[in-house]
């Protein structure tokens, strides 16, 4: 049996996944924590890495990382971090990203250059935040990678040269998406100076050997791990209801939305992975259940035991501020009360809300993209809710398929490793497992979902 390891070294653990090349079952898995905060000693992920991945990989003829996008790991000439990562969710260089993306020509030129309107999230703001507030720091720097070339060259023989991808490269604000190829202007432009970058390795290709002999592929960003892990093709969308609601779909053309709602990342392969993402999903339902005392299975039967339109209780959820609209500064809001509404009807409208809130980002990344998807994957811990599965066909608007639970970011780098170690044109096709088909939604259904969605759009867009 020729097993490969693929491993998501992901905002807060490394999960790593062997698996059997000829039909891409997960045989032995293990996982070890990160550190928690939004900035990371980048040596505490080289650290997880060696406890989750190092016992497996005497096992393993290829290995691939996947990591969370966008982190900035800025080394010194000797190879060290200059300071702590600053990680996707970092928000302290929201006013450096405005700044590059005027110094770029406005929104609609920076999509052009790079695939996407520049927020903090990118690595370019980072480096910009850095010169700006810690230039001792900035002026040390000599290579910039991402979390994931960073864990993926220490997987690699010592003195390895370092290494990425196109998917990962496309969200780092110094990349041309379109065009595949480096951008090292901006990226001087952002950091003050000039810096070294990882060479970019294509997705089926041998990028490196560890110190035993097995292959090393080029790894990817975690999204387009997920990607490659769910195998979706063009037609797919998928929607993830994680801490974040992340809707996308593979399109064979690069995107340029200078209104910034839909980010233009490459995928893991040829194609391109448009993007809409939402800062408030899961953690609605959790603060839900927390304001009403109830467990999650409670919180499920409590909305169902409600009708459509939570007795003409809306809310908009933008708890945290939100991405998708951009509106950093807003609240969550309520409407609708009154002295009789329910429990369940609070419970539901928790539901109702969140899906009308994905349902909007869906319809953004199909009006922006012109793609015409013919199937939807849910995915994300919140699909176990027998709630958010009763109501997602009707508020989608669509067939909702669920695949299995799995650690899809993991199980795409055992996919990309597969596909180096063989040497093909394209991954291995190692077929879907059992996935399930949601009910479709009644005649009725639909009426009262598009009374809901009406009623969340009307309180959307006079808030
Ligand atoms: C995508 C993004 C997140 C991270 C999470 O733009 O910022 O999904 O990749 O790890």
């Amino acid at each position: 049996m020729t097993l490969v390891l693929g491993v998501d070294s992901s905002t807060q653990s490394t999960k790593a996944v062997l698996v059997d090349v000829d039909d891409g079952m997960v045989v032995d898995s293990r996982t070890a924590p990160h550190p928690a905060g939004t900035e990371v000693d980048p040596r505490a992920w080289l650290a997880a890495y060696d406890d989750a991945a190092g016992p497996l990989l005497h096992r393993a003829a290829a290995v691939s990382v996947a990591g969370q996008q966008h982190g900035m790991v800025a080394l010194d000439a000797a190879g060290e971090p200059v300071r702590p990562a600053l990680l996707w969710n970092d928000i302290r260089s929201a006013g450096a990203a405005r700044t590059l993306v005027e110094e770029m020509g406005g929104a609609q030129a920076c999509a052009e250059a790079v695939g996407s309107v520049l927020v903090a999230s990118f690595t370019s703001t980072k480096l910009r935040w850095l010169r700006d507030h810690e230039p001792a720091a900035a002026d040390r720097v000599a290579e910039v990678l991402l979390p994931h070339d960073f864990v993926a060259r220490h997987a690699a023989a010592p003195g390895t040269r370092s290494f990425t991808d196109r998917g990962d490269a496309s969200g780092t604000g110094y990349y041309d998406t379109a065009g595949g190829t480096w951008r090292p202007d901006l990226l001087a432009a952002a950091l003050g100076h000039d810096a070294a970058l990882p060479e970019v390795v294509a997705g089926g290709a041998v990028a490196a050997t560890t110190q035993d002999g097995a292959v090393v592929a080029a790894g990817t960003g975690d999204n387009m791990g997920g990607a490659l892990g769910m195998a979706l093709e063009p037609g797919d969308l998928l929607v993830s209801v994680g801490t974040s609601g992340v809707v996308s779909a593979i399109s064979p053309r690069p995107v340029a939305d200078g209104s910034g709602v839909v980010t233009g990342f490459a995928d893991a392969h040829a194609g391109f992975l448009p993007m809409v993402t939402t800062m408030n999903a899961a953690g609605i339902l959790d603060l839900q259940a927390r304001w009403l005392g109830v467990d999650h299975a409670a919180l499920a039967s409590l909305a169902l035991s409600a009708p459509w339109g939570s007795g003409g209780v809306s809310l908009l959820p933008y708890y945290g501020g939100e991405r998708t609209p951009n509106r950093p500064d807003a609240v969550g809001t309520w409407h609708g009360l009154t002295s009789t509404t329910t429990r369940a009807e609070l419970a539901r409208a928790a539901f109702e809300a969140l899906l009308c809130s994905l349902a909007d980002a869906v319809d953004q990344l199909i009006a922006t993209t012109g793609l015409e998807p013919n199937r939807l994957f849910l995915v994300g811990g919140a699909t176990r809710s027998p709630a958010l599965r009763a109501m997602a066909p009707a508020l989608l608007g669509r067939a909702v398929t669920l695949p299995p639970p799995g650690e899809y970011v993991a199980l795409g780098a055992a996919r990309q490793a597969a596909w180096a170690l063989a040497g093909t044109a394209d991954p291995p096709s190692w077929g879907r497992r059992s996935v399930e088909e949601l009910a479709p939604p009644g005649d009725s259904d639909e009426a009262a979902a598009a009374e809901v969605r009406a009623a969340y759009a009307r309180l959307r867009d006079r808030t």
